[in-house]
């Protein structure tokens, strides 16, 4: 027998296609582009395994944002190839972020390399995998319009409670150290009906939770069915709309375009979560100006108790940048005032990393990367404080949890998500798993809290 997702299969079965295995790394936009590539390597005839001994296609989904991300990719290859899970008929797909960056020169790294694809041509793989089998010629192709995969892609598959929707392609803002321009390319919005389709399958497949993705949301523009275009505050109430949308998320919201009527949306809209992620990446103005963001330390306070306003219980996380070239000790002083200023919930802090082509890789860094990992440490321990305050502060408290799935150390246990992003272990029936219920906050542990069910009947009914 062989384990495959979600089935069992004898060997006697005929596999039409062959197996595959997706491997991914970085942001949700993969994991979404990730789970689209499975739809469309089963509808093409192929059978996916959970594991990546034995498959005959290995799809490779990478990041490319810093240096390290990348390197994990290559080691990852080194590791399969060195305990044999990789054999010289592997067929490697090396594709995503990093396969835009470095195209060709991925098979000069690796020349047993099949396949290099990019975030916009993820939907030309069965082709691609047809093609090097026919030739043996290793097949590069990364270029493509930013929406023609969404055109392409079979029907999403089934995904659970939750369900990422990409609303958009690329980003036009580049900010001096990020590479994703150049990988993901610029803007572009998906057409709101296009996205509405998506979200209405996800629903009929028993999603509750909808969760938008786009590396610049809140610059949304898409088609409108009367050829208007749709701004996202619009995009956010139309979809709040749909019935079976319990709970609605969107990622990432750039502090430069958070306009009133998306905050505005924020306070009408109660189907929205209790949680935004903005990157604020630094609190000087000056490192601010030198990355390209086009707002200050101030706008950006301004932006947060704005949002506070309308939603006086929402929890916002946030990614900083630690040590850009020339960040001084003024500098990382002023990020750390910001954070005790706006008191952020669980976020996320990276030391500076080059990444070659960005405007940045020109500055000159004297800063030592020692200085900058003191640094680092200092903030994390700052922001981690923060994110037990907040957790803290739900002790005690009823939460209306999404219930994902059985939590991983017991399986008496269901593990679920609160709407400020926070996940609950609590004792309650398999069925409940894709239902909200509530629960109450009976522990807080460092990284998860522990509820209880209330009268599950009642829940049920809901
Ligand atoms: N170095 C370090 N962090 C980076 N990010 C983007 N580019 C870089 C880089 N060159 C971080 C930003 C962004 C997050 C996704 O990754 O904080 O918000
Ligand atoms: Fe990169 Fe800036 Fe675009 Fe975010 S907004 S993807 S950091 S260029």
């Amino acid at each position: 027998m062989t384990e495959i997702t979600g089935i069992r299969l004898n060997s006697n079965v005929k596999l039409q296609m062959g197996t595959f295995h997706v491997a991914v790394w970085g942001c949700q936009m993969n994991v979404y582009d990730a789970d689209r590539i499975r739809d469309l390597m089963t509808a093409s005839g192929y059978v996916e395994l959970k594991e990546p001994n034995g498959a005959d296609v290995i799809i490779l989904v990478t990041c490319a944002v810093r240096a390290k991300a990348e390197d994990k990719v290559f080691n990852q290859i080194g590791s399969w190839r060195h305990k044999g899970i990789i054999s010289d008929d592997t067929v490697i797909a090396f594709g995503g972020c990093v396969g835009s960056e470095l195209a060709h020169q991925i098979i000069e790294i690796d020349p047993d390399i099949a396949i290099v694809f990019g975030p916009r041509t993820a939907h030309r793989l069965p082709a691609m995998v047809a093609q090097f089998r026919a030739t043996r010629e290793p097949v590069v192709d990364v270029t493509a319009e930013a929406l023609e995969k969404f055109d392409s892609l079979p029907e999403q598959g089934q995904r659970g409670p939750s369900a990422f929707v990409t609303i958009m392609e690329g980003c036009s803002n580049n900010c001096t150290y990020c590479i994703v321009p150049h990988t993901r390319g610029g803007e572009d919005s998906r057409p709101v009906q296009d996205v509405i389709d998506e979200v209405i399958t996800h629903v009929a497949n028993g999603v509750k939770e909808i969760h938008l993705l786009g590396q610049n949301v809140n610059s949304y523009r898409g088609m409108g069915p009367d050829g208007s275009i749709v701004r996202l505050s619009t995009l956010l109430y139309e979809i709040a709309a749909i019935d079976g949308v319990e709970r609605l998320r969107f990622t990432t919201s750039n502090p430069m375009e958070f306009t009133d009527d998306i905050i505005q949306a924020i306070a009408d809209l109660p189907v929205i979560a209790d949680s935004i992620h903005i990157p604020v990446q630094s609190g000087s103005d000056r490192i601010l100006q030198l990355m390209r963001r086009d707002y200050t330390a101030d706008s950006y306070r301004e932006l947060v108790a704005k949002l506070r306003k309308a939603r006086p219980n929402i929890f916002i996380s946030t990614d900083i940048i630690v040590g850009f070239p020339g960040e001084t000790d003024e500098d990382f002083a002023q990020t750390m005032k910001l954070v005790d200023d706006v008191k952020f919930d669980a976020s996320f802090s990276f030391i500076y990393s080059v990444r070659p082509g960005t405007p940045a890789a020109d500055l000159e860094d004297n800063v030592p990367l020692e200085h900058k990992r003191q640094n680092l440490y200092a903030l994390q321990a700052k922001l981690e404080d923060y994110a037990t305050m907040y957790s803290q502060s739900l002790m005690g408290t009823r939460q209306r949890v999404l219930v994902e799935g059985i939590s991983r150390k017991s399986d008496q246990e269901l593990k679920a998500r609160t709407s400020n992003n926070r996940i609950v272990v609590f004792e309650g029936s398999r069925d409940l798993v894709g239902q909200m219920v509530d629960v109450d906050i009976i522990k807080v542990m460092s990284h998860t809290m522990k509820g209880q069910l209330i009268n599950s009947a009642l829940n049920l009914s809901n």
